[in-house]
């Protein structure tokens, strides 16, 4: 038997996916006016008559008459079943589905609901009290919103008390584990009860693109701390999914312009003067999943952060953060110490437009930011400069715009091209170098390698890969683990180098600290090197016994180098016996490498 879904569910999950983004994962699309085109996948053809609807969300095509929406092309196009279709989909708009035909998972699927509806109720309790509390009116007045925007965005006010909302929610029969649950009460320190979250702030709802209240954030009207409280995660909430103000974007600007600032009043202020398409990463950094968020619902995207050193940090890692999504993000300047709230209302939207039109494209943005960093008029500023922003442009390698950026930052800084190319192939160089010494200083290397012997290069088979993979995991749940295995594998040990990158910070991470902060690691990590670790963090373990997994996978691991070794071996073996006139040394050379080479086939056909 198996569990069949409601409408509601299922409607859920169509409106949370865009038919565009997700056809264009499969088939490359143009837009053509309102509509988008591609070559037909269900029949033969050369020019394209198959056309997908934002607006319909539905996709058709005028060849072969095949049509429907999103579910119906994933079942045709992938052969699912619509169960399947509906489970693809949720799980890339992360929701979670009524699993199985258990009642656990309906049980969960209703208690999200039950949470939302919460949440709603609460908003509407914020939303009442405003109207009648004077202070809270001045405070928005001071801050120039209107009734407009307060009904636009349910703005509200939680009244200085400790249980208003509490009471009110529990004699509406809602449970008080529930409203604990969805973070709108906080449990006293001795466990005798709970009270209001929220107490004496204005509450700005955080709503999703189907208008469900995820969460909230509050400001003090006075100079209290913090500035601004938020729900913590809850069942609902996970802040790296969610920006504010998306709701508005949604219903506004279907494929058009979207601007990432920092805060709630950004959003609502520059909502107010009719820029209408700003959302908000809710004061921690730009993720991911966020950026997947945005770009189904815009196709210009701007970021405008505060203009200082956090500011610009930010933006920078947004800009990347956009880029690895193949969003190509413009930054838009404000003058320092204004944040796009101050600059609007002091200098209105035409200036807040001219700031738009001017905004700098990725490189000239590089350029700016290192620009204000380093002082290129002096000689140690400028290799400074160049240092940085070659750095950068390496990453770009073989893209189209590589030459043009060289030329941009060239012209803009009067360091020549070749300087510039010389910076990033010496730089390339350099790494290479350290990956041998890194490889001569593997144990196994260690002991076996005689200083003559030049290194290879090689590539790594999945089995290892695996492996190295499955061991990281296995260190990143407990420093127990990494206690057992650092003495015998040490970071240096990992051979693929983003694996050893990952592995050389959790080990030392864990030299300083019990456990270990996800956050910080990825911190350090370039976005390719993080995507890795969240592939790695995300690996189902399967290993029971622990302890006997950390020894396969060393195990393995060291089959692996034994294996790559050996390849290693043979064709310097083959290099010194093909030579016709063989000197002393060579020939006592081949004689070492031919009983190492002996040794470790032995030991590679015993293991396997
Ligand atoms: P800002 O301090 O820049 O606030 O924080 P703001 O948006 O300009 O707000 P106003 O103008 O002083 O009212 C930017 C964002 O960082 C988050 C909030 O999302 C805020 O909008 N933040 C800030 C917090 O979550 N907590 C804080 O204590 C401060
Ligand atoms: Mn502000």
């Amino acid at each position: 038997m198996s569990y069949t879904y409601n409408d509601e569910v299922i409607n859920e999950i169509r409106e949370a996916s865009d038919i565009v983004d997700i056809i264009s994962d499969y088939i490359e699309l143009k837009k053509t006016g309102l509509n988008y085109k591609g070559i037909c996948p269900f029949h033969n053809e050369k020019t394209p008559s198959f056309v997908v609807s934002p607006n319909k969300q539905i996709f058709h095509c005028f060849g072969c008459g095949e049509g429907g929406d999103i579910i119906t092309f994933l079942m045709k196009h992938r052969n699912l079943t619509f169960i399947e279709a509906l489970k693809d989909l949720a799980d890339r708009s992360n929701i979670i589905l009524p699993e199985g035909n258990d009642d656990a998972g309906k049980k969960k699927y209703d208690e999200r609901e039950k949470l939302f509806k919460l949440n709603r109720e609460a908003a509407l309790f914020y939303y009442n009290n405003l109207k009648s509390n004077k202070r809270a009116l001045k405070y928005l007045k001071s801050r120039n919103i209107d009734f407009k925007i307060i009904n636009k965005f349910g703005i509200g006010y939680a009244n200085d008390s400790w249980d208003d909302l509490f009471k009110y929610l529990k004699e509406k029969g809602y449970e008080e584990e529930l409203i604990y649950k969805v973070g709108l009460i906080v449990q006293r320190r001795d466990k005798s009860g709970y009270y209001n979250r929220f107490r004496n702030r204005i509450i700005f709802p955080i709503i999703n693109i189907r208008g469900k209240v995820l969460g909230f954030g509050g400001r003090v009207i006075d100079d209290g701390q913090p500035k601004y409280l938020n729900t913590p995660d809850t069942p609902i909430f996970n802040k790296g999914y969610n920006l504010y103000g998306i709701n508005i974007i949604k219903d506004n600007r279907r494929y058009d312009k979207a601007i990432l600032v920092e805060g709630y009043m950004d959003v609502i202020s520059l909502n107010k003067y009719g820029v209408d398409y700003a959302v908000a990463s809710l004061g921690t950094a730009f993720t991911e999943n966020q950026a997947k968020l945005l770009k189904r619902y815009a196709k210009e995207f701007y970021i405008c952060y505060d203009s200082d050193e956090a500011g610009m940090r930010a933006t920078d890692k947004a800009l990347e953060v956009l880029y690895q999504q193949g969003i190509k993000a413009k930054v838009i300047i404000l003058p320092k110490g204004k944040d796009p709230d101050d600059f609007i209302k002091e200098r209105g939207k035409k200036a807040y437009q001219e700031a738009i039109n001017k905004s700098l494209d990725l490189i000239d943005y590089k350029i700016y930011m290192y620009k204000k960093k380093f002082d290129i008029n002096k000689p140690e500023g400028k290799i400074k400069f160049t240092k940085k922003i070659t750095q950068f442009l390496k990453k770009m390698k073989g893209s189209i715009e590589f030459d043009v950026y060289i030329n941009e930052i060239s012209n803009n800084t009067g360091i020549s091209v070749d300087t510039i190319k010389n910076e990033i192939y010496g730089y390339r160089d350099n790494n290479l170098n350290k990956s041998y010494k890194d490889k001569y200083s593997k144990p196994y290397f260690r002991n076996n390698i005689k200083d003559r012997i030049k290194p290879v290069e090689f590539s790594l088979e999945p089995g290892h890969l695996t492996a190295e993979k499955r061991l990281l995991n296995l260190l990143l749940q407990d420093k127990n683990i990494y206690n057992k295995v650092k003495e015998e594998f040490m970071y240096m040990d990992f051979l693929d180098e983003d694996n050893r990158k990952i592995a050389e910070i959790i080990y030392k991470k864990y030299e300083k600290s019990e456990v270990l902060n996800i956050e910080e690691i990825i911190d350090e990590l370039d976005i390719n090197t993080s995507e890795k670790l969240r592939n790695i963090i995300n690996l189902v373990s399967n290993d029971d016994n622990k302890e006997k997994a950390i020894k396969d996978y060393v195990n393995r691991i060291n089959y692996y180098k034994k294996k790559i070794r050996r390849d290693y071996l043979k064709k310097e073996i083959n290099q010194i016996k093909d030579k016709t006139d063989k000197s002393k040394g060579e020939v006592e050379k081949l004689r070492v490498l031919m009983m190492e080479y002996v040794q470790l086939d032995k030991e590679l056909k015993v293991n396997h």
